[in-house]
């Protein structure tokens, strides 16, 4: 049945990306800029041909409305979509809301290089009196988990790949041996962690990964799930690489 390819795609810029703010699981909107990037995103894969069988997306609005512009692009609005917190962005604690310049200028770039791309170090937790706690932890969306005792107040790529992974073991990866055509349209973050996992970076190659909003990438993977070819993206090289270098920068100081 291999070669399988999956199709995985960031969501478009987010109004909050827009304002370089940290947002985690805060359920922003796309920005007018992401609203396009996504429409561009189902362009570019029925332009490559592309059909799915099945589509992943996480309980954040902004990965839906992507998912959801993406199959409209490519005739397919009525995909059977599973939407799971599992796949959600990290959870960016009680840096969530705040400018990731402004945080650079206070605590130094280097500490908000760690936060945002470090493997195993959180950023500081979010408390119940944090401006966003009550709406993110009474979303009646999450009714159906994470349990109270899993709900996170922050999260490390580590901490994220610990509840994606058993979402990607136990759902997406019977359904790729099945050879069906799967589209994932996550997050930065827990899209970070399953690149990690199936090209197993290390802790220090992860570190320099910056997925770009709105551009898809196929994995071509072998009968063990061993990645063939990674990481193509469905734009051109040029673009591809400022866009990763733009979201880097997010966490400099001006
Ligand atoms: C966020 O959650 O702030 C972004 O969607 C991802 O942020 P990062 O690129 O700073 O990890």
């Amino acid at each position: 049945m291999a070669p399988f390819k999956i199709v995985m795609v960031r969501h478009g810029e987010s109004e909050w990306n827009e304002k370089n703010l940290f947002c985690g699981w805060y359920d922003a909107n796309l920005s007018e800029k992401g609203k396009q990037e996504a429409e561009n995103a189902g362009k570019a894969l029925k332009d490559a041909g592309y059909k799915f069988d099945i589509a992943y997306t996480s309980v954040l609005t902004r990965a839906q409305v992507t998912l959801q512009a993406i199959l409209k692009g490519i005739g397919q609005d009525d995909l059977q979509t599973i939407k799971t917190w599992r796949l959600n962005e990290r959870h960016y604690g009680g840096l969530t809301g705040l400018n990731k310049a402004e945080t650079a200028a206070k605590y130094g770039d280097e500490q908000v290089a760690i936060w945002r791309r470090s493997f195993d170090i959180p950023p500081p937790p979010m408390e119940a009196d944090h401006a966003y706690y009550d709406t993110i932890v009474k979303d009646p969306r999450y009714s159906e988990g994470p349990t109270p005792d899993q709900f996170p107040k922050f999260e490390s790529l580590k901490l994220t790949i610990e509840r994606t992974l058993p979402f990607w073991n136990e759902t997406i990866v019977p359904q790729i041996k099945a050879g069906k055509q799967i589209l994932i349209a996550a997050h930065g973050n827990s899209l970070r962690g399953i690149v990690k996992h199936l090209d197993q970076l290390t802790d220090d190659q992860i570190m320099q990964l910056n997925l770009p909003t709105g551009i898809p990438f196929v994995y071509t993977l072998d009968d063990n799930l061993k990645p063939i070819k990674s990481l193509e993206f469905l734009g051109d090289p040029e673009t591809v690489k400022k866009a990763m270098e733009a979201v880097a920068a997010q966490g400099k100081a001006k």
